[in-house]
């Protein structure tokens, strides 16, 4: 096996090692980094849904507060309220999807689905867990979903939310006394649902692993070409004439001109201390003859 083979080899060998490996490291890093993408945008809209809730509980709900009794407007509700205005961002927005269900929902639209109804159960079995994400592959594209506990902390949630006596008669009359209460402090009553799509930033990703892993064959390429023009120039020619020359000398051919490659490194010393070599057997065979 020649040199330049076997040089290609190692060198090719080395190349596909390193673009596996950076296949590899980049799917992980990149895929990890575009699902924390979807992540903190899902953050931003729940913080804005939050927002929401609170300036409905803190602004709005105590204007109308006198008059509960004889009116009951659900605008004046938090879970109205966040859900309301997430619907209209989604006519901007339409793959991005906000519920909050409760297991036992006061609006019947609350009611959990089995994922979701899992979820909740997760959250009120672990105090401690305050969210989940998980990624579903919908017709559309994968979506990745993330829920939060809702539980009940402030003792203003169960004016409405404990037995229908205490709940404002009129909201009774809108929703009925069957539903949406029996709540307690301090309990876990549902979730808040987010669902982002991944489609989007896994093209990015896509794109930026296919432009990492385009760039680094095309090094690679770079370094094949460059280093095999330099192997065949300084190495390989060189080599090769003098071991033309070293055949016919050993035959006693002594008339081919002398070769000295030009430049300092070992290969030009190499063919000096050849033609010396090469001087040196040329007189000792003629004093041999003479
Ligand atoms: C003034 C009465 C009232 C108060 C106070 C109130 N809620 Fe509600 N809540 C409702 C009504 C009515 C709905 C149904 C709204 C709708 O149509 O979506 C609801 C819905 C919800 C939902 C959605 C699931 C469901 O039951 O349909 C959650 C979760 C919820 N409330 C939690 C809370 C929390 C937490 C608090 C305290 C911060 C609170 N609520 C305070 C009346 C109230």
């Amino acid at each position: 096996m020649g040199l330049r083979l076997k040089y290609n080899l190692v060198l090719v060998l080395a190349c596909l090692l390193g673009i596996a490996a950076a296949t590899v490291l980049s799917y992980v890093f990149v895929q990890r980094s575009a699902v924390e993408d979807v992540k903190q945008n899902i953050r931003l809209l729940r913080g804005n849904a939050l927002a929401v809730r609170s300036y409905t509980l803190n602004h709005v709900e105590p204007l109308l507060e006198d008059d509960s009794d004889i009116l009951f407007l659900p605008e004046t509700v938090t879970a109205f309220a966040a859900r309301t205005v997430f619907d209209t961002f989604r006519g901007s927005f339409p793959e991005y999807s906000y519920k909050e269900s409760a297991l036992d929902p006061t609006n019947p639209a609350d009611r959990p689905d089995a994922r979701e109804r899992a979820m909740i159960e997760q959250f009120r079995a672990d105090p401690e867990l305050d969210q989940i994400a998980s990624v579903l592959d919908t017709g559309a594209g994968r979506e990745l979903t993330m829920a939060f506990p809702i539980t009940i902390t402030q003792e203003g949630c169960l004016r409405c939310h404990s037995t229908p006596e205490a709940a404002p008669p009129a909201m009774i009359d809108l929703y009925g006394p069957a539903n949406g209460f029996g709540w307690q402090l301090g309990e876990t009553v549902g979730a808040q649902f987010i669902s982002a799509p991944m489609t989007l930033v896994e093209a990015r990703a896509r794109d930026a692993r296919l432009m990492l892993i385009g760039g680094l064959a095309l090094v690679f390429l770079l370094v094949f070409v460059m280093t095999n023009l330099l192997l065949g120039r300084m190495v390989l020619t060189p080599v090769r004439r003098m071991s033309a020359l070293a055949e016919k000398v050993s035959l006693g051919d002594f008339s081919v001109p002398e070769y000295r490659k030009p430049g300092r490194d070992e290969i030009s010393s190499l063919s000096a201390s050849f033609n010396r070599m090469r001087r040196s057997l040329e007189r000792a065979m003629s004093m041999i003859d003479g």
